[in-house]
């Protein structure tokens, strides 16, 4: 079975809505959130009711929709100011993930290059392509399953894959990135057989990846992160596959708090570590992973993550979301292009381009 509720969806014409499954709340509940304004959408980008890298580049250009909204029954330049505004503010809901950025700049050249049309017709062009990136990314989530299953066609079967965090249908448009791998693995009769990192503080692992793989009932195990090390050096571990946020031209890639140690363990236990992301992942215009901003975010995560209070009141936290996998420990990172082994700028410059897709 596959996910029963789209993670996000736009209900309606130019005049609709956004709708988003509340990921704040699984897996206990099934919850709708509809977005009618920027600042919801904005507020869910934030708080995490939407997350996961492609999937709030998709958000964020659906909520451009929901800002052209109130310029309707404007003129062209003041509908083409409005849609500049409303970029600049869904920019900031959230730094580390460069999908967000790639989206908006999408939706903006949109409302830039529009000329001889009214607003009404602006807006049907923006959420054609609103719809097109999302399209895009289902297809780039096919296309990444397909040549990671490729590249590991010798797994034996029941394998141990660990991943960390989410990469999975709910933080894209399709069926995920590092999930879209194992599931194809999974169609291939591979039977694989996943450890799921927890992933501190906020649990998508816990709550979300490990609730995707049961619905498809692809065998999984529960961990706490500091564990990791322990079942790959009992052997239990034969590949290592995570999603990422932000992929620097050198191939340094951001993906979520804990990564970076998952690979340091899996080199010293000989275990390849992947990541897989579309080509929309890809920050070309900065070198290196220390370019890359981390995102901060609040102590009360750490210390009274979910409502019960696991730390004295008053101690200071450091809690940043993200962390920087350097290059030389990426095995290999898996596009919807193909797959860049032992990235290098040089490696990766012939596949990505700065635009999108040669
Ligand atoms: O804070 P989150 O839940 O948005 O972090 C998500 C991740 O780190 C994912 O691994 C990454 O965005 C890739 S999703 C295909």
């Amino acid at each position: 079975m596959t996910q029963p509720i789209p993670t996000l969806h736009w209900q309606g014409d130019i005049e609709g809505t956004l709708v988003l499954l509340d990921q704040k709340l699984l897996p206990t509940k099934t919850e709708l959130v509809v977005c009618t304004n920027v600042d919801e959408v904005w507020i869910a980008i934030q708080e995490l009711s939407v997350r996961g890298a492609p999937a709030i580049g998709i958000a964020a250009a659906y909520g451009v929709c929901l800002g052209a909204q109130v310029a309707l029954d404007t003129e062209l330049q003041p509908m083409q100011s409005r849609i500049r505004q409303v970029c600049d503010y869904l920019a900031e809901s959230r730094p580390t993930a460069v999908n967000l950025t790639w989206a908006l700049a999408r939706m903006r050249t949109v409302a830039e290059q529009a000329s001889d049309c009214n607003p009404r017709e602006l807006a049907e062009a923006l959420l054609a392509e609103a719809r097109a990136i999302h399209a895009e990314d289902a297809q780039m989530c096919a296309d990444i399953g397909r040549h990671g299953a490729d590249l590991l066609a010798e797994l034996p079967v029941g394998a141990g894959i660990l991943t960390h965090c989410n990469a999975g249908a709910l933080a894209t448009g399709g069926q995920g990135t590092a999930l879209s791998v194992i599931f194809e693995l999974a169609n291939r009769d591979k039977h694989p057989r996943v450890w799921v990192d927890e992933t501190r503080p906020l649990l998508q692992g816990a709550r979300l990846t490990t609730w995707e793989l049961m619905q498809r009932d692809i065998e999984c195990t529960l961990i706490c992160d500091s564990a990791a090390a322990h079942v790959m050096a009992a052997g239990q571990v034969q590949l290592v596959i995570t999603g990422a946020d932000r992929i620097a031209a050198n191939g340094d890639a951001a993906n979520k708090i804990g990564t970076y140690g998952v690979a340091v363990h899996a080199r010293s236990h000989g275990i390849p570590f992947y990541i897989a992301a579309p080509t929309s992942t890809f920050d070309l215009s900065i070198a290196n992973g220390s370019q890359i901003p981390i995102e901060q975010r609040s102590g009360q995560e750490v210390v009274q993550g979910f409502g019960t209070a696991t730390a004295p009141t008053g101690v200071a936290v450091y809690n940043p979301a993200f962390d920087m996998t350097p290059a030389e420990l990426i095995s290999g990172i898996i596009t919807e292009l193909g797959v860049i082994l032992s990235p290098t700028q040089e490696r990766i410059a012939p596949i990505v381009h700065p635009g999108g897709k040669k």
